[in-house]
């Protein structure tokens, strides 16, 4: 057994808490103490059959009784050192105020809690690639959500070489309407538009306030991943596309993609090389379609929605944890995701035709 092993309680089984718990049940230097359900259902069984000990609310616990159930949520969070909180959007402030604060135990949020206003969770919304070291000594932090995640992967890289001579970056959210497990949710035929997204607020909010950002944000009946369109434009004359591809030839959870036509064909890929959960956990440039006009780059790129956010959990977590260096954070997580080989295998699969 590793020294200094941490317990690590994961709030809610839905699509983010069973795949993180898949994941994290390989780490030797973490304990999975279970999971916690609300609902009698399903999803309890298949918790238990994939090793995890299930707690349940304390008020619940009587609806669970053709389960076996492991013990309470209280009594799961206060033997823990930290919860992921993967509750549904909202929930996770409730949770901090109700259960994490009291017991005194250090918690991780997703994407559907907020950094602003009364109920905010964290003062810190976290992307590794622009922010692990502010993780360090919290006890409170927020996951940015898989579009606000996404988006840090392409706007830091190009922010870091391009600087002020970027102008701004306009980009339009496509998002998928539900996730390929949340089938009680129908996909209906309507494309909705969102008013005030939070999604430009909260990369903001990491990147800085004066980011150049202005986004547009739609959602469509599809679960097969987002699509960001993004157009970057430049004081004076944009770089070139090889130039923007060669940027991101060794960003960590960023492929190029030259031959994809659809965001269903790259999960289909991802199947079909038996990625976990069909998930390719990245975003992924689609090259064919990238152009430079004058002074504007133009870009897109797919969000795998529920498989980005993963890794990026495990490595925060190791910031707040064990306050590790990030390369050797970032090692141990790859060490989990491999996340360089499912790069290298799509990159490949969908390379360019010469
Ligand atoms: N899905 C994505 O693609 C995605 C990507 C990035 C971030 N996120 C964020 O991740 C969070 C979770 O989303 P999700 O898609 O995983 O949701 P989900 O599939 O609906 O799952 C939510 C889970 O939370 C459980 N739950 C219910 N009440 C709870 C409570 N009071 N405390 C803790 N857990 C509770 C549910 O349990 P029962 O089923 O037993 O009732 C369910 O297992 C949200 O903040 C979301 O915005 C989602």
């Amino acid at each position: 057994m590793v020294e200094n092993m941490k317990r690590v309680f994961i709030n809610g089984y839905g699509s983010i808490g069973s795949r993180l718990a898949q994941f994290i049940k390989d780490d030797p230097e973490i304990t999975v103490v279970g999971v916690g359900k609300y609902s009698p259902d399903d999803k309890v069984q298949d918790a238990i059959s994939r090793g995890f000990d299930v707690y349940v609310p304390e008020k619940k616990i009587d609806s669970f009784k053709n389960y076996k159930i492991k013990g309470t949520i209280e009594s799961a969070v206060a033997s823990s050192d930290l919860v992921v909180d993967a509750a549904p959007g909202g929930t996770g402030y409730v949770n901090k105020k109700q259960l994490y604060e009291p017991k005194n135990v250090m918690a991780i949020y997703q994407g559907g809690e907020s950094v602003f206003g009364d109920e905010r969770v964290s003062d810190l919304l976290f992307n590794s690639r622009v922010n692990y070291k502010e993780a360090f000594g919290k006890r409170h932090v927020m996951q940015g959500s898989c579009n606000v995640t996404g988006m840090g992967r392409i706007l830091q890289p190009l922010r870091e070489k391009y600087g002020s001579q970027i102008v701004r970056f306009d980009g339009i959210l496509v998002r998928r309407w539900a996730d390929l497990e949340q089938t009680e949710k129908t996909v209906p035929d309507t494309i909705e538009w969102t008013p005030n997204p939070h999604h430009g607020d909260d990369v903001k909010f990491y990147m800085g306030e004066k980011t150049p950002l202005f986004l547009q944000v739609i959602k469509v009946p599809t679960r097969q991943m987002h699509l960001h369109i993004m157009n970057i434009r430049f004081k004076d004359i944009a770089p070139k596309p090889d130039e923007i591809l060669d940027l991101f030839k060794n960003e960590y959870g960023v492929a190029t993609l030259w031959t994809a036509k659809g965001t269903k064909q790259i999960r289909d890929a991802a199947e079909s090389m038996k990625f976990s959960f069909k998930d390719t956990n990245m975003i992924h440039i689609h090259a064919n379609m990238l152009e430079c006009i004058g002074d504007t780059v133009k870009m897109m790129y797919s969000d795998d929605q529920t498989g980005i956010v993963i890794p990026e959990n495990h490595i925060l977590m190791q910031a707040m944890l064990f306050q590790k260096p990030y390369e050797e954070a970032f090692a141990h997580t790859e060490s989990l995701f491999h996340m360089a080989e499912k790069k290298r295998l799509l990159e490949e699969y969908f390379a360019k035709k010469v």
